[in-house]
């Protein structure tokens, strides 16, 4: 419909800069009055869809010229922008979507995203930014997706997140905080999922998730952690919404029940990787409604203090996704926890389980007898069972003495 000479479309439109600009600007809108659809021009570096704007790995210092005011979206992903200046975006009224990730953004200047006021989702991770003003995003109301994954930010101001009440989902994850401000979330009451991993918090502010009371995710792994503590009062505030907490590879030695008070719904508890030696009981008591547990790579002790934690295993019926093994005693190190209690006795109360029935099905590699070979336990089976085997299933009159096998994990017994 418009076929203007490319050196002219390819800076359209430079409204008030030059007179033919303006003039084409004039003849463009009314060609927009007979066909709508013919309204938007596209700036060079852009691929243009339905008013939504990519202009991605293109070298850009700055946002393009000639994006349309009424734009839905605008990808600037992979650019060189260094710095976003006040009323940077002002105009865009009508944008949902704003990706700024894979930049060198370094600074954002307070108002920068004024006007935004139909933002939904704002992605600004993999940049440079070190700290963001108190009002960066005091303007995007309806916004509900914000990431600033992967920047290098070691402090968050105590009200950036303020008025964000539509936000559902923070990433923080892969910045050096240290700490979290003091009701930093407040305003966040919608939000279902907080990442705060690879960061190198040592501690978290007390009352630091008052607000939070949609949040469902919280993702904490891979920081410096010794305790956990969420509330200033846990008696007198229960997060009933809360279904995951992922604290891997943290340093937290002991667990306390009183923050599992607070966390009645608590589906998805990950603690691999961190240095606990043994559980009080009265935490595994607040442990009702856990589906999955990670207990992997601690500094469990499997002495008479493990037993209460092997009680709860052994009746658990959910899933753990990594072996749980001993780290001391010298002579325990490496075996399961339930192997070490079964094997060495270590819990005189301990219910031995019913015996396991031998079947082809145990066995992952059986013969019959007559030709006296071997039989391989499949790894299902755990040791402590091929203890207290019951042979009267197994087809063939193989037996499989159990006291060569007790200490190899897939045990392979010669008749
Ligand atoms: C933000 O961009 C990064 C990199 O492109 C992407 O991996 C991430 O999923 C995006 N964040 C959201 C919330 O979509
Ligand atoms: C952010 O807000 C807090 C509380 O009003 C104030 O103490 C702090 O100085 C503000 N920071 C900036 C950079 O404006
Ligand atoms: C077994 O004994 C240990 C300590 O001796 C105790 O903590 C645990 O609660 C007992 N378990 C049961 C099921 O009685
Ligand atoms: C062994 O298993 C068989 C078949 O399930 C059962 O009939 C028998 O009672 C079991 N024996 C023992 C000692 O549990």
């Amino acid at each position: 419909l418009l076929n203007l000479p490319p050196q002219i479309s390819s800076k359209w439109p430079l409204v008030g800069r030059a007179p033919t600009a303006l003039c084409l600007c004039v003849i463009s809108m009314l060609l927009c009055l007979q066909s709508p659809a013919s309204c938007t021009t596209c700036p060079q570096k852009c691929r243009c869809e339905d008013q939504q704007f990519y202009c991605d790995t293109q070298g850009l210092e700055a946002p393009p010229d000639g994006v349309d005011r009424g734009a839905l979206g605008l990808s600037l992903r992979h650019n060189s922008i260094a710095e976003l200046s006040p009323d940077q975006f002002y105009g865009f009224s009508q944008l949902t979507w704003l990706h700024l990730d894979h930049n060198q953004i370094t600074t954002v200047q307070e108002d920068a995203f004024q006007g935004l006021y139909k933002l939904k989702d704002l992605n600004l991770s993999s940049n440079r930014i070190t700290t963001l003003p108190n009002t960066t995003f005091i303007h995007l109301i309806n916004l509900q997706i914000l990431d600033l994954s992967f920047n290098l930010m070691t402090a968050l101001e105590p009200e950036l997140f303020h008025g964000l009440r539509k936000l559902q989902i923070l990433h923080l994850r892969s910045n050096s905080l240290r700490t979290t401000p003091v009701r930093a979330f407040w305003d966040c009451r919608s939000l279902e999922y907080l990442g705060l991993s690879n960061n190198r918090l040592r501690s978290l502010a007390r009352n630091g998730f008052a607000g939070l009371v949609k949040l469902r995710e919280l993702h904490l792994e891979h920081n410096q952690l010794t305790k956990i503590n969420l509330a200033h009062f846990p008696r007198l505030w229960t997060w009933t919404t809360l279904e995951k907490l992922d604290l891997t590879g943290n340093e937290i030695r002991v667990l306390t029940p009183d923050v599992f008070e607070t966390l009645p719904n608590l589906k998805i508890l990950l603690l691999d990787n961190n240095k606990l030696g043994s559980l009080d009981p009265l935490v595994m008591d607040m442990w009702r409604f856990l589906g999955t547990v990670g207990l992997s790579s601690n500094l469990w002790e499997c002495t008479k203090r493990i037993c209460s934690l092997a009680t709860w295993l052994s009746t658990f019926k959910g899933r753990w996704e990594h072996s749980i093994l001993c780290h001391t005693p010298e002579y325990a190190q490496g075996e399961e926890i339930l192997d070490a209690v079964y094997g060495f006795q270590l819990c005189p109360n301990f219910t031995v389980p019913p015996p396991v029935v031998l079947t082809t099905n145990t066995l992952s590699m059986a013969t019959d007898a007559s030709t006296g070979t071997t039989a391989e336990v499949t790894s299902s089976l755990s040791r402590w069972a091929v203890t207290n085997i019951n042979y009267t299933g197994f087809k063939s009159n193989l037996k499989l003495p159990p006291s060569p096998c007790l200490h190899t994990k897939k045990i392979k017994c010669t008749r």
